[in-house]
This record gives structure tokens, sequence and C-alpha cells, in this order.
């Protein structure tokens, strides 16, 4: 049961696997007791979501905002394909086969709570009102490895303002999708399902908060988060939320889902800082995938001349996972 309920990142640095390994080791728990909770999606002829083309798939590849630079290279599709966290589907890094099944079309997302309107809105058309640009960023997990993507979408600020939140709004919740149909990790009742994050306002009119719709110049892949996930890349990954349906402001400070079930080692804020330590293992340093190396982790990882100063005055606040 234990190990059934161990989420990826519960394991001391010392124990990280180099990819390699991690690779092999998947390999063999395909071969062992993952196999019946595998072999639905490895099944030849299993049932794949049929979608429509994406309607907006000729917006890609996007111009390229560059603000933001990186200091290392994109982390290879292939590899950023299949080291994945989607815990809707299961708690391996391998879930890009049944992601599949997800249908992301027609996707509705709606937008309520302190606003002066509530919202539904097609993702298409919310897709092409807010239009699209291309941002390299760097992604830290709180499980101490990274990649960085060349990701598509828009400013979360923007949404911000279409929505026109009203002055009691102090921060934006967020929610994925719930359907526990083809999402077999939502039929694990253990989990406070649908997974939720929140921004407080300030952090999500920052520029460097974006919400992601495509990936590697085309539309993101579904193990990604299609067909819209945050990117907010100064905080550990698990605050980036995936196959988003639900933008809602509210007056409290929302509970995210790995917070709701373990407060103690993921917070709200939960920026990234290699000088504290998750309970469990070192934030110092990060494996970047694809490449063996291991690099020294950056405060904010690396972002703070754009967010440092959210956090101004906040002392007393648990500012890091
Ligand atoms: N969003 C949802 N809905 N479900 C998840 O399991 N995992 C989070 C985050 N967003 C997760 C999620 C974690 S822990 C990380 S590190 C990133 O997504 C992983 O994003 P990636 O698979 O695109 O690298």
């Amino acid at each position: 049961m234990n190990i059934i309920r161990r989420r990826g990142w519960e394991i001391p640095e010392s124990q990280i696997t180099p990819e390699h390994l991690a690779f092999d080791r998947r390999r063999f728990l395909i071969g062992g007791a993952s196999a019946l909770a595998l072999s639905a999606s490895l099944a030849p002829g299993a049932a794949h979501a049929d979608d429509a083309p994406d309607p907006t798939a000729n917006l890609y590849p996007a111009k390229r905002n560059e603000t933001y630079k990186l200091d290392r290279p994109i982390t290879d599709e292939k590899i950023n394909a299949h080291y994945n966290n989607f815990y809707e589907f299961n708690s391996s890094k391998e879930v890009a086969d049944q992601a599949q099944k997800l249908p992301i079309r027609p996707w509705t997302v709606k937008i309520d709570g302190l606003v002066e309107k509530p919202i539904e809105i097609g993702v298409d058309d919310l897709i092409r009102k807010m239009g699209i640009e291309e941002r390299a960023y760097r992604h830290r997990c709180v499980e101490a490895w990274s990649m960085a993507i060349a990701w598509s979408g828009f400013p979360l600020a923007k949404l911000v303002a279409f929505a026109k939140p009203t002055s009691g709004a102090k921060f934006l919740k967020m929610e994925t999708f719930l359907n526990p149909k083809v999402a077999p990790g939502q039929r694990q009742t253990w989990f406070p399902w649908p997974y939720v994050e929140g921004l407080s306002m300030a952090e999500a009119t920052n520029d460097l908060a974006f919400i992601a719709t495509g990936a590697y110049g085309h539309p993101m892949a579904k193990q990604h988060g299609a067909p819209l996930r945050l990117a907010v890349p100064w905080k550990y990954g698990f605050k980036s939320i995936k196959s988003i349906v639900r933008f809602s402001f509210v007056d409290k400070q929302p509970i995210g889902m790995w917070q709701s079930l373990q407060a103690a080692e993921y917070g709200f804020w939960a920026n990234v800082n290699p000088k504290v330590p998750h309970p469990r293992w070192s934030q110092a340093t990060e494996e970047v995938i694809g490449t063996g190396e291991r690099k020294p982790t950056l405060l904010f990882n690396g972002y703070g001349e754009f967010v440092a100063d959210i956090y101004k005055g906040m002392d007393g606040e648990r500012l890091w996972a």
C-alpha cells in the first residue's frame, strides 16, 4: 500500500536514480508488478481519444519572446515526452500512452468567482483571443530534476485582464479536469481530486506566469497537460497545474492538492530555493534530464530578477516548499 501511495519525489537525493537507470527500472516495472496497471494502455487496440484536428494548429510555431534567456539547451522533445508527472494517469514517469486517452476537444474553460461576470469559453476561442508567443523556460521539479522547454502560449496576466476580477479577488485558484473514466489515477480515492493549484494575484499578473498551449513549436502533447497548463518556472513544478478547466478568483489562499495531502512538505508558495531542503532531501542541485549532468540549483530557479520583488516584506511566510 505504502509503495503504491508513495509519490515519485519521496526519495532522498542519494537515491535519485540517474535517468538511464530509471529507464531500466521502468522496463523492469513493466515486466513486473506494474504490468497490470500499464497493460490496459499498452495493449494493442487500447481505446484512445479520437480527437478532431486541433483548430489552432495553424498558430504554431509562434514567435519567440527573447526576454527570457536559457542557460542550457532545450531538453530533447523525445526525452521530455516520456519523463512526466501526471498523477491523474499514473504515478510513474511513463504516462504518455495513458494520457492519450484524455479527450481534449471540445474543451470548455470556466472563469468564475470574484469576477465582473463569470464566463465559459471554448479553449480554441480563448487561445485565439489571447494570441500566442513562444518562451523558453527552465522547469525545476521538487524531485530535484530539471528540463528546459520552449512553451507556446500567453501570459496568464492576459487571461486575468480578460476575466475582469473584482477588487475582492486576492488569489487565483486553478483546477484540472475530473474524469475518472479515462484517468485511472482519479479512481484512487485517497487523492483529493481534482488537482488544484493557486497563485496570489501579484504572481498571476507577473509577466513570467504563462499559460502554455503548446511546446516544441506545435500544440502541446497530452502528457504535458494539453490543452492548457500553467508554467511558473520560479516555483517547483507541482505548482504548474496541467489540463486546466477552471480559473476561479477567490479571497482566500487556495489549498493545492499536494498541500492538502502533506502540508508539512508541500506549501502554497513553493518557490525554488537551493538552501531550503525538502524535509527528506537536499534541493541544492538538480539532475538535468537527458544530459547526465547535475547543476547547482538557483534561487527562484534563476528568475529572481523578475519575481523576487513580489515577496518583499513577506519574511514571515513559508516562501519555499
Ligand atoms: N498537474 C496535474 N494536473 N497533475 C499532476 O500530476 N504534476 C506536477 C505538474 N502539474 C501534475 C501537474 C508536477 S509534480 C510536475 S514536476 C509537473 O507537472 C511536470 O510537468 P511535465 O510532465 O510537463 O514535466
